[in-house]
């Protein structure tokens, strides 16, 4: 995920000049204004098997049975392989019950969520009509997939999920920047 994002700055100057900027700008106000402090330590261990396909997701955002539930589905996991050996598995399983959140991520069902997108915090955090997100936002091209976190979080793939860092990329909104520097 980090090499592709050089590749991209790299491909495009003019946006990775105005993301610094923007960066500069915002960082003096909202240095203190985040929930990085509360975040887990991202594990080079966890980012190495569970960062390949997408950002590594932050242990806090599923509840402890969630986490489970999906240690124990890899094999079958949203329609890939993602088995690990015994080793791994316990380092992964280790690390995400250490810093899982205490929130209930349970479906009405009962029984756990597989998807952190799934969870109630998730949805009304990232409702259509707040923040520029529209009720297409997560359809775009650029985005796919709402698992797709380091579409508009410009630090996911490092942990990070701090305001300053969110760019939504749709025309109009707040996520200008990125969309008048992507080429498209
Ligand atoms: C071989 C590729 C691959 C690996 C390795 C992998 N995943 Fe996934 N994972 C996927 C795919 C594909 C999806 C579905 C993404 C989507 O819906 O856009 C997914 C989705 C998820 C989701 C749900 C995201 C959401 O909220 O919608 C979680 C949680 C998750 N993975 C955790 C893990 C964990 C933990 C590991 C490491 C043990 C891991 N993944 C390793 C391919 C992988
Ligand atoms: C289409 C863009 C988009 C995608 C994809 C997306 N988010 Fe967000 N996210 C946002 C916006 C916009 C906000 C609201 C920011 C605000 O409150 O000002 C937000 C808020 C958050 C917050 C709260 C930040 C704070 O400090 O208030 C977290 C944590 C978060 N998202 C995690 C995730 C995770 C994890 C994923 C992937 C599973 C994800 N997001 C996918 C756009 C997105």
């Amino acid at each position: 995920m980090q090499a592709k994002t050089t590749r991209d700055s790299r491909r495009n100057p003019v946006r990775l000049a105005l993301f610094a900027a923007a960066l500069a700008l915002g960082a003096p106000a909202m240095a203190d204004d985040d929930d990085d402090n509360r975040r887990a330590p991202m594990s080079p261990a966890y980012v190495e098997e569970c960062g390949a396909c997408h950002v590594a997701f932050p242990p806090e955002l599923l509840s402890r049975r969630s986490w489970n539930a999906v240690v124990d589905g890899l094999a079958e996991h949203f329609g890939t392989d993602a088995s690990l050996d015994a080793q791994a598995l316990a380092t992964v399983r280790d690390y995400l019950d250490a810093y899982a959140g205490r929130r209930s991520t349970d479906g009405a069902n009962g029984k756990p969520l597989l998807r952190i997108t799934d969870t109630r915090w998730f949805q009304r955090e990232h409702r259509a009509g707040e923040h520029g997100l529209r009720a297409d936002t997560f359809k775009r091209a650029e985005v796919g997939s709402a698992a797709n976190c380091g579409a508009c979080h410009r630090g996911a793939a490092d942990g990070s999920y701090a305001e300053r860092e969110i760019r939504v990329p749709a025309p109009g909104v707040r996520a200008n920047i990125t969309a008048q520097g992507r080429t498209q």
